[in-house]
């Protein structure tokens, strides 16, 4: 029998209740002005008269600086992604609560990449507001209809933010920036744990719906901030630099989740349940070899960019 929204939304209530139960036991609480290095910042022109943003401002390598305003822009559509989850969820009980919550922690991310990028004058201000409007004035829909595709699709996406900032972190060869993505990234962490947690239960209520819904959501996967202007080649710089890319994105998003969720040792599904892991293992094994392909190029690239100096 499958499950009604409704019925799904009621059922997990108490596993939600426990989830945030457990993660406000987890969540270290933690202050991103603490991290931002104020006293390397001055003023710019305009109504201060300091200093116009220039190129030799920054210091940061260009993927990283790429990937930092990817990243930050992602985390100022927050408006749209609470829109999102709050119509989905609801606001009340223990659902409305995690709203809240997940939106507040959400809230500092974008806060406290943009001081850092700012104070440091790693990216340019004005370009990056200009893209910060356009970005946010386009907002972000979800692709998924039903609460089990959402809940599927932000267990990925929160575990793909987390490697995204950390790599990112590393990436800048700036240990102030690293720190500041890698405290981001462990939010990032929990929140990936509270969604991964609710979908495991959801399998027991309903195993057929359930691996549909993650099969769904697996073989159509965009990252969050795939409407950014210019998306395309700034995805192809992040990954050339093996910030992100498909290799990561198979080994260290979707399979772990995977795993956790033991999809392919589940002894519970039948007709379209059954027929969605087919074709789940059919696009994981097709994604396994476009990732080989694509870093068995990228070493070709690299060498040849190596031979060249
Ligand atoms: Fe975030
Ligand atoms: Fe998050």
């Amino acid at each position: 029998m499958v499950m009604s929204q409704t019925e799904l939304l009621h059922e997990l209530e108490p596993v939600v209740a426990g989830e945030l139960d457990r993660h406000l036991k987890v969540a270290k609480e933690w202050f991103p002005h603490e991290y931002i290095p104020w006293s390397e910042g001055r003023n710019y022109d305009g109504v201060f008269g300091g200093d116009a943003w220039q190129e030799s401002d920054s210091t940061l390598p260009e993927a990283a600086r790429v990937s930092l305003i990817v990243n930050l822009l992602t985390e100022d559509n927050l408006p749209s992604y609470h829109h999102e989850i709050a119509t989905t969820f609801g606001r009340d009980g223990a659902w409305g609560t995690w709203v809240g919550r997940w939106t507040a922690e959400e809230g500092r991310h974008g806060v406290a990449i943009r001081d850092y990028l700012t104070v440091s004058r790693a990216v340019d201000p004005i370009a990056l507001e200009r893209a910060r409007m356009v970005h946010m004035e386009g907002g972000f829909q979800t692709e998924y209809g039903t609460m089990l595709q959402q809940l599927a699709y932000v267990s990925f996406q929160e575990l793909a933010t987390r490697i995204s900032h950390r790599n990112t972190g590393r990436a800048s060869g700036d240990p102030t920036c690293e720190r500041l993505l890698a405290k981001i990234a462990a939010d990032e962490n929990l929140h990936m744990l509270f969604y991964r947690n609710l979908l495991k239960a959801a399998f027991d209520l309903d195993p057929n719906q359930t691996m549909r819904a993650i099969t769904d959501v697996v073989t159509t996967f965009q990252m969050p901030g795939s409407t950014i202007e210019g998306f395309t080649r700034k995805a192809m710089i992040i990954a050339h630099e093996g910030i992100y890319d498909l290799r990561l994105h198979l080994d260290d998003v979707l399979m772990p989740v995977l795993r956790q969720w033991a999809v392919f040792d589940k002894s519970d599904l039948d007709g379209d349940g059954a027929k969605a892991r087919d074709e789940l293992a059919a696009f994981l094994e097709k994604t396994d070899a476009t990732a080989a392909r694509f870093v068995e190029r990228r070493e070709e690239r690299r060498a040849r960019a190596a031979a060249m100096r």
